[in-house]
């Protein structure tokens, strides 16, 4: 088995695990989640584009339906084999199937930028690579999640990789393409980076504008046809009143700008210029303190010029070098300018992990080839207190983590209830935000060769957001027969001509916090969710 067999297995099977932990899924995915299932439960055939769920529930904004369409058509042979093989019994797998999917797009380009890094620098230097990005958290927990920055992700780093192979139109290309379609804040990498590069001398003017130019208009010609037809017959909508088909065209540059010109972008919450650097030391962990000693490492080196002594190592100089010239500027801009946008969040500038890890990695590999004996016991007790720190945070974290989806598990509740054929099942939008995904309602009645044979006995969803349905009395008039919903105890008090409406069946819990307990750290939890009967 050549190395790089075993680096793209790892990077499959870490993520992979995850996605097995924490199968359920949150708001932020469900655009993209979606779109993918409407491709496979419903095909691209414009005769079926009524039924796709953006037509009622548009989401906050507008976004780009290429990345969950290719998404889709990836997972489809798969998911049309694992059902016909009986391999998965519900739709829920499929919801698996294609988180996978989204993993192996992940593990491919770490991959493809892991045999970079063995090409132009040093073997261990990629070893390093793939076990520091494994060892964190967040990349592996959030590779197969279908967030637009992680649909973003693969593409960025594939475009990195290209750089440092010095393919500089083609990763100039492809990091615009994924600006243009998929997060418009991967322009704040393309654009420096770019520059850097002409200022470099390494690409011309004009190749670099044609690289943009091919990458931007070539990107958007595509998706644009795509999300106009897609997009226009939802328009206008109670959600989104602010957006006319038009804006359609170019979802990302209508969304940015609505965040960005009114405003909006402060009504997700302000946070304190200091996020960012709190943000990636978590997600850095163990890197971080290689981070500081790799760059200061390199720099003193470059300083001092004095070459051939025990602690120069040419690689490391080479490496620090080539990651800062050509992806350096892009890193920088990127954290600067968001960093002055009031709201912020770790997955904006989750691009520059990547980075900072081939830079500890460099430093970690130099460290252990230092020549001293005695100093090579200490960096290796150095380097395991570090991994060891760092795979600690994520266990803990994951475990954490997975009690954040209360709105997931609430389908086995309902298939132990046992309702009859028909019933009508209401969800209220917490469990919709917290894991109760269209994957997650197993008994509908749409036939698709991408999912497994329907249920014998079959329940109608609903999603609606209609006033009328959010109350108990309501719901109870309109002839739900379940309701899943966080205020539980009002629908279970609540009564009727002198009797009681509604019984509960069950519930979920989610987390709460965190606290020291008997048995160390302890996860509280508390149920947050609940499911409702008719009377
Ligand atoms: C520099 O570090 C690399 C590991 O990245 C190692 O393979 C190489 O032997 C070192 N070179 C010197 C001159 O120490």
């Amino acid at each position: 088995m050549a190395r790089w067999h075993i680096w793209f297995l790892a990077l499959f099977l870490v993520p992979a695990a995850h996605v097995f932990v924490a199968p359920y899924t949150k708001v932020e995915e469900s655009f993209t989640l979606h779109a993918a299932h409407d491709v496979l439960r419903y095909g691209l055939s414009p005769a079926n584009w009524h039924k796709w769920d953006h037509r009622t529930f548009p989401g906050a904004v507008p976004r780009s339906f290429l990345p969950p369409i290719v998404l889709g058509l990836l997972s489809y042979p798969i998911a049309a084999l694992a059902s016909a093989a009986g391999l998965v019994t519900t739709s829920l797998g499929i919801q698996t199937i294609v988180r996978l999917v989204l993993v192996v797009c992940f593990a491919s380009a770490f991959t493809h930028l892991a045999r970079t890094l063995q090409r132009r620098y040093s073997t261990s230097t990629a070893d390093w690579f793939v076990v520091l990005t494994l060892a964190q958290f967040h990349i592996p927990f959030y590779a197969g999640r279908t967030l637009p920055n992680f649909t973003a992700l693969p593409l960025v780093v594939l475009a990195f990789s290209l750089l440092l192979r010095d393919r500089l139109w083609t990763g100039i290309a492809l990091l615009t393409a994924t600006a243009t379609v998929i997060r418009l804040e991967v322009a704040l990498l393309a654009i420096p980076i770019a520059l850097a590069l002409v200022i470099q001398r390494r690409l011309s003017f004009l190749s670099a504008l044609s690289a943009g130019l091919v990458g931007g208009f070539g990107s958007l010609t595509i998706s644009a046809v795509i999300d106009y037809k897609l997009w226009s017959p939802t328009l206008p909508h109670s959600s989104l009143p602010d957006f006319t088909p038009r804006h359609t065209l170019w979802p990302e540059l209508a969304a940015a700008y609505w965040n960005i010109a009114y405003g909006h972008a402060d009504d997700w919450g302000i946070m304190p210029r200091s996020y960012y650097a709190k943000a990636l030391t978590k997600m850095l962990a163990g890197a971080a303190p290689l981070l500081g000693l790799g760059i200061i490492w390199a720099f003193v080196l470059g300083v001092t010029g004095k070459r051939g002594h025990v602690f120069d190592n040419e690689t490391l100089r080479r490496t620090v070098a080539g990651v800062a010239r050509t992806l350096g500027p892009g890193v920088v801009a990127l954290m600067l300018v968001l960093s002055t946008v009031g709201h912020k969040e770790w997955r904006f500038i989750v691009y520059a992990i990547p980075v900072f890890n081939i830079i500890a990695a460099a430093c970690a590999a130099a460290l252990l080839v230092l020549p001293s004996r005695s100093f090579r016991m200490m960096v290796r007790l150095g380097l395991t207190v570090l991994l060891a720190i760092t795979v600690a945070f994520s266990i803990f974290s994951t475990y954490v983590s997975t009690h954040n989806y209360p709105g997931g598990c609430i389908w086995r509740t309902l298939e132990a209830a046992r309702l009859p054929a028909g019933s009508v099942i209401h969800f209220h939008s917490y469990p919709l935000q917290t894991g109760s995904s269209l994957f997650t309602f197993v008994r509908t009645n749409a036939t698709s060769s991408a999912f497994p044979a329907p249920q014998e006995v079959q329940w109608v969803y609903s999603k609606s957001e209609d006033p009328v349905l959010q109350t108990p009395q309501g719901a109870w008039l309109a002839d739900i027969e379940a309701v899943v919903t966080d205020r539980w105890r009002e629908y279970a008090e609540s009564e009727i001509d002198g009797h009681k409406m509604w019984s509960i069946l069950g519930g979920c819990d989610g987390y709460d916090g965190v606290q020291i307990g008997k048995g160390g750290l302890e996860v509280r939890t508390s149920p947050k969710i609940g499911l409702l009967r008719r009377l």
